[in-house]
C-alpha cells in the first residue's frame, strides 16, 4: 500500500476480539418493575439513565444498552468474571446519536492489558429486542523478526 506523501505511516490495526448480544426489551421491563432503581444504578451509569429516561421508548435504549455491556463482554473475552461492574462499560452518544464505548475500572485494565485502543459498537432496537455489535481493535503486532 503507498502512503501519502508527507505523511507519517499508519499504525495497522487488528481485530482482537468481537461479542454480539440480543435481549428482549420485555425483560428490563420485568427487572425494573422488580428491582427499580436498584436495578438501575447497578447496571447503568448515571448518564445512561439520564440518556434513556427521557425517551419515548425508554426499555429500548436500556436494553441496547445493556447488549451493548454483554457485548463489550464478550470482545474482552472475560465474561462477568474479575469483578467487572456493569458500570465499567458506559455507551455515550455523540452528537448526532453514533454511541460509543468508555471503558473504566476492571474493564478498563484489562481492555488496556490486552492492547485494545478501541471498542467499537454499534447498537439496534425495535419493541421486541435489543442487538448490539462490539468489535475491539488495537494496533497489530509487528511480524515476527521484522525491523522496529
Ligand atoms: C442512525 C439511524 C439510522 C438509526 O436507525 P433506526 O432504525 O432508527 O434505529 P435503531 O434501533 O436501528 O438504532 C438505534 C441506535 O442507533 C445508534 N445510532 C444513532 N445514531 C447513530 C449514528 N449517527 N451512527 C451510528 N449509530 C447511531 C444509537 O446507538 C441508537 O440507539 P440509542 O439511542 O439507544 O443509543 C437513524 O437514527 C438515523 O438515520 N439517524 C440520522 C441522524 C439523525 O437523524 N440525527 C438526528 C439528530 S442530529
Amino acid at each position: 500500500m503507498t502512503e501519502p506523501q508527507g505523511s507519517a505511516p499508519l499504525p495497522s490495526l487488528a481485530v482482537i476480539g468481537i461479542g454480539t448480544d440480543i435481549i428482549e426489551c420485555e425483560r428490563i421491563d420485568q427487572m425494573i418493575e422488580k428491582h427499580g432503581q436498584t436495578f438501575l444504578t447497578r447496571v447503568y451509569t448515571t448518564d445512561e439513565i439520564a440518556y434513556c429516561k427521557q425517551r419515548k421508548a425508554a426499555n429500548q435504549h436500556y436494553a441496547g444498552r445493556w447488549a451493548a455491556k454483554e457485548a463489550v463482554l464478550k470482545a474482552l473475552g472475560t465474561g462477568w468474571a474479575h469483578g467487572i461492574q456493569w458500570t465499567d462499560v458506559e455507551v455515550v452518544n455523540q452528537v448526532g446519536g453514533k454511541p460509543e464505548i468508555v471503558l473504566s475500572g476492571v474493564a478498563e485494565k484489562i481492555s488496556r492489558d490486552m492492547g485494545i485502543a478501541q471498542m467499537m459498537i454499534s447498537i439496534s432496537h425495535c419493541k421486541g429486542y435489543a442487538t448490539a455489535y462490539a468489535t475491539a481493535v488495537g494496533e497489530a503486532p509487528s511480524p515476527k523478526g521484522s525491523a522496529e
